[in-house]
This record gives C-alpha cells, structure tokens and sequence, in this order.
C-alpha cells in the first residue's frame, strides 16, 4: 500500500545507496516539486546536495527573498543567484512570446550551470520531475509541447554533464503534496498556486523592462495578497495579472490620464489542460480594481478575464 510514510522510508534508502558520498545539485523554483525534491534529497545526503535557486527578475513581489527565507529554516544549503540584469539585458526589445521563453530558458540554464560547476566535484543533478512532466516531454508532439515550449523540462541534463536523479518521478502532484505534508513542509509552500517558469516575462504582453516588471509586481502582490485575505487563494487553482500592451484615457483628480490596463485572470483546473474563469465575487473584484488604480503608478483601467481553456489559454503568451 503506498503511504507518504513508507513512500518516505524507501526513497529516502534508496537515494542513500544510489548516491553514496557524491555530491549533488538541485535547482529550487519555490514550487511544490522542487522542494519536496530538496527535503527528501537533503533527508538521504544532507549537506553534500546544494540547492540553487535564481533571481531571472520576472519573480513575483519580494519572492526571492521569501523563498530563499523558508527554504534556509527548512535547513537546506541553499545559494540564491541574483542574475536579473542579465535576463532584463538579453530580454531588451523581445515581444514574441517563444522568443522569450526561448531567451528565458537559455539563460537559466547557463546561469545554473556556472553556478553548478562551482561546487567542487557535483556529480548529479536532481530534478523535481513529477510523473505527469515525464509523460509530457515523451509525447513530444502533442499539444502542450508545440503550442508553448515548457522550458523547465528539458535541455538542463544534456548540457551539464552530471547524471540525473529524479526521486518523484513516479508520483502525481496530489501524492508529492501528500509527502511534503509528512516531511513537514510548510503549508503556504505546499499550497502555492503552480508559477510558470517564465514567470512575469510572459505575462507582460510586450517588451519586458525593469519598470513593466516592478508595475506588475504590484498589481500582482495587491491581487495575491487580496485572494489570501479574502480567503479565496485555496478555492484558486491559479491567479495573476497581466500588463496589457494597451493605453487608456481616464481621468485622476481634473487631469486626464493615459496608462496602461490589467487584466486579472483566475482559474479553476485540476491539471492545467483545461481551466474554467473563477467567479469571483464582484465586492472582492471591485475592491482589488480600486485598490490596483490607486496605489499603482502607471495602470488606470482593470478587466477580469472571463475566458476558459480551451479555446483560451490560461496565460495570455
Ligand atoms: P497555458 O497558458 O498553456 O498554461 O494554459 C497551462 C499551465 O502551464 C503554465 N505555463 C508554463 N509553465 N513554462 C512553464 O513552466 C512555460 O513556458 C509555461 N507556459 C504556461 C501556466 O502558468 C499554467 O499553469
């Protein structure tokens, strides 16, 4: 009978065998994988695995910081990579949304990897592979692969050179949660909604720059943190704001403005194929537009996108 317990007890074994004294590096998203990837990993080898986590500057509000917090209290040996000048730089003046996941993509993997290189004798890398992401990167030609490149799978282990090690394979994404629970991980990091890789890059619906990022960023924490007050966050399968390429006149006080327009987009899902719009309540939606226009510089206009997939995406890129 598989229980998170017995699951714990064996993979926990099995990775001491199979990894000895060697080291090992696992890159951590803040996601719910990536850190039941670490917990188990540093359970079997403690301080020879090394856990990288990357600032690529499309992360939400303060995450960095937050993350790389909770992540040290749960004792991993965690090194956070500032590189957002870089991906700002290589992203300057791309609009086209594979350009971007392809740049984005890229740069992680060379920022990884010169950071990975770094730990003296690393001979593999973990991966927070769950066993939906293995069936989605065979069927290489079905529709998830080729109508938005995921560049979190693939490309990492082919360029490193390290043997790869996967301890949740095996396992569907309520289970991996059901392990976490058990090893103990906290509760806002088991419950996050899924993130893109990506992550703000293609929910800014032009070029990206360090100020579209920072405007987002806020109206993103004011609709975020408003779902958590509201106690809706765990009725959302996924929520986020998108910077529109759109102008639009309003008026502030007696002077006319011309600012940008958010869409706000929530969704229900079990896996992300297919999405229903939340109804949210038009108080709670009345409340975050007001808030949004008042305390962000630069955005005076806010839709709610009543769109399901398909024939929608969940993203707008
Ligand atoms: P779509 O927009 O295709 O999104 O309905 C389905 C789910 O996948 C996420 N998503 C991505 N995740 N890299 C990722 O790691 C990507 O390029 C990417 N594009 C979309 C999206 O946030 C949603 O959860």
């Amino acid at each position: 009978d598989w229980t998170p317990t017995s699951f714990i007890e064996t993979t926990v074994a099995e990775l001491k065998e199979k990894l000895g004294n060697d080291k090992v590096v696992l890159g951590l998203s803040g996601g719910v994988d990536s850190s039941v990837a670490g917990v188990l990993l540093y359970q079997a080898i403690g301080k020879n695995l090394t856990c990288i986590f990357v600032d690529n500057g499309l992360l939400r509000k303060n995450e960095f910081e937050s993350v790389l917090d909770s992540y040290k209290d749960m004792g991993l040996n965690v090194i956070g990579v500032d590189a957002k000048q870089k991906f700002w730089d290589d992203l300057k003046g791309v609009t086209d949304p594979e350009g971007k996941r392809k740049i984005i993509g890229r740069d992680f993997i060379e920022v990884f990897d010169a950071e990975a290189h770094k730990i003296k004798d690393v001979k593999w890398l973990a991966q927070g592979t769950i066993y939906p992401d293995v069936i989605e990167s065979v069927s290489v030609n079905g529709p998830s692969a080729t109508i938005k490149s995921h560049h979190n799978v693939g490309g990492l282990p082919e360029k490193m050179n390290l043997k790869v090690v996967e301890p949740l394979n095996l396992l569907f994404k309520d289970e991996v949660r059901r392990v976490g629970k058990a090893l103990n991980i906290k509760k806002e990091l088991l419950g996050r909604h899924p993130f893109p890789g990506p992550g703000l890059g293609i929910r800014i619906l032009s070029d990206v720059t360090p100020e579209k990022v920072r405007i987002l960023q806020e109206a993103d924490a004011i609709f975020i943190n408003g779902l958590r007050e509201w106690n809706l966050y765990d009725d959302v399968w996924q929520a986020g704001v998108m910077l529109l390429p759109v102008q639009s006149v309003g008026v502030m006080g007696d002077e006319r403005t011309y600012e940008n327009v958010v869409a706000l987009r929530a969704v229900m899902s079990t896996d992300g194929m297919t999405a229903d719009w939340v109804h949210l309540p038009y108080e709670f939606l009345a409340k975050i537009s007001n808030e949004i226009i008042n305390k962000v510089r630069g955005i005076n206009r806010v839709v709610y996108d009543i769109s399901s997939k398909p024939p929608a995406t969940i993203e707008w890129e």
